[in-house]
This record gives C-alpha cells, sequence and structure tokens, in this order.
C-alpha cells in the first residue's frame, strides 16, 4: 500500500476497541486515510463513533449506506481489529448475517489485503473451532496476526493487562505489506 492509500478499518466487540484511535493516529501520520466500520458489539460497549467520525473525517458505518450518500471508496488494503472469536469463526465458516461480515467476504473474495489481528483469551483460542477458523482464514490468503511473534492470546481475566502490548503498530505493517 502506498502513502496517501486507503485503509478500512474493521471493529469488532473487544477491550482494544476503545483503543482504536491509536491505529488511526499511527495510520494518519503514515499519510493513509481511514474509514472505520463497526459491529454493533463494538458500537454498543467500546466506541465513541463522534470522536471517531471527527478523527478520520468520515463517517463510522455499520450497515449499508442510503442512496444519495457518499460511497466508501475501495480499500487498499483492510485491517480487523480488534477481530473477536465471533467475527473470526462466523467469517470463516461463511456466514454473512451482518455488515461486517458480508463486507469481509466480499473484500477477500476481491482479492484485496486483508489483517487480522485478534484479541482473544487463551480459552477462547483453543477451541478446535477458533483454530480451524484461523487456518481456514489463513488458506484463503488472509494474514492473522497470532502466535509466537506476533500477537499471543492471553490468560483468561489479564485482558486488561493485554491491551498494553496489543501491537497495533504491527497490524499497520502487516497492511502495508
Ligand atoms: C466488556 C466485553 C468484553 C469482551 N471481550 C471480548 C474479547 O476480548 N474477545 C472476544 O472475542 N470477545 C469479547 N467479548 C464478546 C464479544 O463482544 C461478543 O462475542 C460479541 O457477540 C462479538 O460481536 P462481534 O464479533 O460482532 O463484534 C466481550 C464483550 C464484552 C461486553
Amino acid at each position: 500500500m502506498t502513502d496517501r492509500g486507503v485503509l478500512q478499518l474493521f471493529i469488532c466487540g473487544a477491550g482494544p476497541a476503545k483503543r482504536v484511535h491509536e491505529l488511526i493516529a499511527l495510520s494518519h501520520d503514515g499519510g493513509l486515510d481511514v474509514y472505520c466500520v463497526a459491529t454493533e458489539s463494538a458500537v454498543e460497549h467500546f466506541l465513541d463513533t463522534d470522536s471517531l467520525e471527527q478523527l478520520t473525517g468520515h463517517p463510522v458505518r455499520t450497515t449499508y449506506r442510503r442512496s444519495g450518500t457518499t460511497p466508501t471508496p475501495q480499500p487498499d488494503a483492510v485491517i480487523v481489529a480488534p477481530a473477536t472469536y465471533n467475527t473470526i469463526n462466523k467469517w470463516a465458516a461463511g456466514i454473512a448475517d451482518n455488515y461486517v461480515l458480508t463486507q469481509l467476504a466480499e473484500l477477500m473474495g476481491l482479492g484485496v489485503r486483508i489483517v487480522v489481528l485478534p484479541f482473544v483469551n487463551q480459552a477462547l483460542a483453543s477451541n478446535l473451532s477458533f483454530v480451524r477458523s484461523v487456518e481456514a482464514l489463513r488458506e484463503a490468503g488472509v494474514r492473522v496476526l497470532l502466535g509466537p511473534g506476533e500477537f499471543e492470546p492471553h490468560p483468561h481475566r489479564t485482558g486488561d493487562i493485554a491491551l498494553e502490548r496489543y501491537p497495533w503498530a504491527l497490524a499497520l505493517k502487516s497492511a502495508r505489506g
């Protein structure tokens, strides 16, 4: 992705969503234009959408746009962060029952570079369904930043500590290719 590129940021319902402005600031520093898309859970529990809209200069999308409003440009790259257990499993299974999942399915089919930064504890990450979902997404060409040297699932009930080392910069670097 070149400077002045378009980054689309998909935000799911987990703790790092509260700090997504950190990734947006890094992206702006790198000259990127950022468009946010959020799940219902992210909006309900974690996000201040007004301040994100001010920061990015664009609406936070949660559903399809109304006719007559400006479409989101085709992104040069996509980051899904934080990516939840729920969204990763549904996406890998081909479920598209919300706007985020539908968009991700389409973007994957279009061959857009997609980087996923999960935020899951070890209990969730050890579920066979999750292990298989990560594998399936990787097979499909999605870059999932999970595991040694990337981002390790944290022990149960230590999410607040894990938040401090959530590697926003690594996600951005991977999206740049
Ligand atoms: C306070 C709070 C913290 C949560 N933390 C996580 C988390 O760290 N990882 C995760 O996968 N889900 C977490 N969840 C659960 C998800 O929000 C839930 O599974 C939701 O259905 C996810 O929807 P989404 O994938 O559409 O964003 C949390 C929920 C709440 C309310």
